[in-house]
């Protein structure tokens, strides 16, 4: 069946999505904040839940209408034919958002929309109530300057719980983001790869991932392949077919960080991640260390300095990475940092600085590109 399917992402990066989408052959995207619109069916819904590395979810579009009133958004609920897509035990689980809309209480529009599914329900099943005891089925009412735009989740847990991760220090960043940071650095494994800052590994489980062609969710389950009718063979299809592409990786890869404890659960989440025997992972502080290697590539998220006493330390480790920087002109840089006067700690001005948000806190990544590229 076609259906029209939503992948949403953190806002700044739709221009990653569109571009994995459009990797994996996907054209008729059309982009708007924080979310990808194209049309597919259950075999893309697969791909899409298995391949996307920025993606934070993959919606089924069910409807979308104007509502002003309580009225409106009951009918154009009911309107959606959810016997074709729910049995008769499945358990209907609805969330909501509203911005700058007239229908403001996200709990009574919740309500309203539950009460309207139930309506249509009945349509098919013949019945006046449902026991809601099998596959749980999320549907979500957002609502955006009053246009509703009702969605059916087929992820279940975020995308960014890529399964590998059971562990993670204390300011981990999330695998998406972090995906997103190794597309922007053009990484692709024929250039060594380092992070001196590395704590659970996330970045250069990402970056092993994507040198390897390896998709991100290969391991994971999702909840659309708990619904009755979804069709079983297709994630089994396109989880044997990325396996398949998966490649072998040639240059070395190294995480170090101060907390050897951190460092133990990086090496647990990358052998989970199927990657650990790419990535050394080693201890050291920061200023102790001295790069030997020629073109290395940098990807890293430094602390930000954001408890009292603490911007002075940052400070100096962000003045070593400028030192680095100068000494090596022939390496790639990427710093993900919130840390204010970045660029003077540094001690040079960044080639290019991209704004992205780490959850609610707001940081930039400062790229600073070997002296051939500086031009491109
Ligand atoms: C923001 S966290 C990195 C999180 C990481 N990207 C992840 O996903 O888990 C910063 C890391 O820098 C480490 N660190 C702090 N000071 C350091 C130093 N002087 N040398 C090396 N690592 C240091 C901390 O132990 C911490 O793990």
């Amino acid at each position: 069946m076609e259906y029209r399917l939503i992948a949403t992402c953190a806002f700044g990066i739709e221009k990653l999505l569109s571009n994995e989408l459009k990797a994996l052959g996907y054209d008729d995207l059309f982009v708007e904040n924080g979310k990808v619109e194209f049309t597919g069916d259950e075999m893309d819904i697969a791909i899409c839940n298995i391949h996307l590395r920025t993606a934070e979810r993959v919606l089924i579009k069910l409807a979308e209408f104007k509502a002003e009133t309580f009225e409106e958004l009951f009918q154009g609920t009911k309107a959606v034919d959810f016997g074709a897509l729910i049995p008769i035990s499945g358990k209907m689980h609805v969330t909501g958002k509203s911005v700058k809309s007239k229908l403001f209480s996200v709990p009574d529009c919740q309500s309203i929309v539950k009460k309207a599914v139930i309506e249509s329900m009945k349509k098919t099943y013949d019945r006046e109530q449902f026991a809601e005891t099998g596959a749980v089925y999320k549907i979500e009412i957002g609502l955006l300057k009053d246009l509703a735009t009702l969605t059916l989740d087929t992820s279940g847990e975020g995308l960014h719980r890529r399964g590998y991760r059971e562990h993670s220090g204390k300011a981990p960043l999330k695998e998406t983001l972090a995906a997103a940071l190794v597309i922007l650095s053009g990484y692709d494994g024929t250039r060594p790869l380092v992070d001196p800052f590395c704590g659970s590994g996330t970045i250069l489980i990402e970056a092993a991932m994507i040198a390897k062609n390896q998709a991100p969710n290969i391991e994971r389950k999702f909840v659309c392949e708990t619904w009755p009718g979804f069709p079983k063979d297709v994630f089994e299809q396109v989880r044997e077919g990325a396996r398949s592409q998966i490649k072998d990786l040639k240059q070395s890869i190294t995480g170090y960080d101060l907390d050897t404890y951190v460092l133990s659960t990086a090496k647990m989440n990358a052998k989970k991640a199927g990657v650990f025997q790419h990535i050394y992972f080693l201890p050291s502080d920061y200023h102790k260390l001295r790069f030997t290697e020629k073109n290395l590539t940098i990807i890293t998220n430094p602390p930000y300095g954001e408890r009292l006493g603490e911007v002075e330390t940052v400070h100096g480790l962000m003045e070593k990475m400028g030192r680095d920087k100068a000494i090596h002109e022939d390496y790639d840089m990427y710093v993900l940092s919130a840390l204010e006067g970045f660029e003077k700690a540094f001690g040079k001005k960044a080639h290019k600085n991209r704004k992205l948000y780490n959850g609610r806190i707001m940081t930039y990544l400062y790229q600073y590109f070997a002296e051939q590229k500086k031009e491109g």
